[in-house]
């Protein structure tokens, strides 16, 4: 039994019943492949759903403000996904008179689309024969075949492109990918695959090897950095102070408390501000976040001041007072969110 045959009565009998399978509309696929780079499927239906509900096409996701595409985006994290998709949209709709391109080639030129995405639209929306490479195609091919490159080296994605290219199911390219995504997020997964159950498992050579848990190899592990960061709560009846993030960084064009960071961990208050307003300042708690590249260790503190000293600080520090009954409408990242929920909003 070869392994098309095999994956793909696999994917006969077992595919998961998902939203964006019955439809072939660009648009929708697009949308799906994006959210699911960030997050798993059982979390992304719900993200995909709420999307399309507010934006049942490309023109309406194009006219929409970023905020709210940044408000629906909330918690996916990596927010310049969020913004990618923003743009690509307004480009299609303003550029490519609404039609959004569906073959590998053009695909690639937009924003945010790499081979990845592209080559998953293309092989389901055109039927055109790519490999889509990712993770869990590295891994299911990695153990299969038996290749132990090192998948953290940028050459080896051209050795699974190629064999992706010299196998794929020229009728059934669409379905080939996701039978490969499929039984990557459900059976041959990182940590504890269940090959007893797996439909390749008569023809797995990492199972025949007893190699499984060894592939696929990656030798250079992502660099992580510490980061120490400071919101300064500062409320006023039912208003508390946001500013919106720019510059470069984690949660650009989302909102968060006006923030201090520091270099290392600061044991004690009196440090934060470095100016006389210190001495008001108390902590509230403290989390760990953790990002791909990037653990966060946040501290909240609030800032008890007259409205003359808001209003002062306000001109310096640039943040709006906003109300609660409005922070709906406001992006926030993942710890602002819940901390506003647990201290404000229950
Ligand atoms: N993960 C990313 N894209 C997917 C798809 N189309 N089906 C299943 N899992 C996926
Ligand atoms: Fe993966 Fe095990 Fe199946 Fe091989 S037999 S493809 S290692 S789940």
């Amino acid at each position: 039994m070869n392994f098309n045959y095999l994956i793909l009565s696999y994917f006969d009998k077992n595919k998961r019943d998902l939203p964006w399978r019955d439809t072939i509309d660009p648009f929708r696929i697009w949308l799906s492949e994006i959210i699911l780079q960030q997050t798993r499927v059982d979390q992304g239906m719900k993200f995909y759903n709420n999307f399309i509900q507010e934006f049942d096409t490309i023109f309406d996701l194009a006219k929409a403000d970023e905020q709210k595409v940044l408000k629906l985006w909330q918690g996916l994290g990596y927010y310049s996904r969020a913004r990618n998709l923003h743009f690509t949209a307004q480009h299609i709709a303003t550029e490519l008179n609404g039609v959004f391109p569906s073959n590998f080639t053009d695909l690639k030129k937009l924003k945010g689309v790499g081979d990845y995405t592209a080559a998953a639209i293309a092989s389901i929306v055109n039927k055109e024969a790519v490999p889509a490479v990712d993770g869990n195609m590295f891994r299911v091919f990695a153990r299969y075949f038996n290749i132990d490159d090192d998948i953290s080296s940028p050459k080896t994605k051209k050795i699974f492109w190629d064999l992706g290219m010299e196998i794929i199911d020229q009728k059934r390219p669409g379905d080939f990918n996701q039978a490969v995504m499929d039984l990557g997020a459900t059976i041959c997964t990182p940590k504890l695959p269940k090959c007893d159950i797996c439909p390749l498992n008569e023809s797995c050579e990492a199972l025949r090897l007893n190699k499984v848990l060894d592939l696929p190899v990656k030798l250079k592990k992502t660099k992580i950095s510490n980061r120490f960061l400071h919101f300064i709560v500062i409320e006023n009846d039912d208003k508390i102070a946001l500013c919106k993030r720019n510059g470069n960084d984690v949660w650009r064009n989302l909102f968060t408390f006006p923030l201090v960071e520091t270099t290392t961990d600061l044991l004690d208050k009196g440090f934060v501000l470095e100016t006389e307003l210190d001495d008001n300042l108390s902590f509230i708690s403290e989390e760990k976040h953790i990002l791909s590249h990037q653990n966060l260790f946040i501290k909240y503190w609030k800032l008890n001041v007259s409205l003359v000293e808001i209003n002062n600080l306000a001109k310096d520090l640039a943040f709006e007072m906003i109300s609660f009954n409005d922070i709906e409408h406001y992006p926030l990242p993942k710890p602002i969110e819940k901390f506003i929920n647990k201290y404000y909003l229950d």
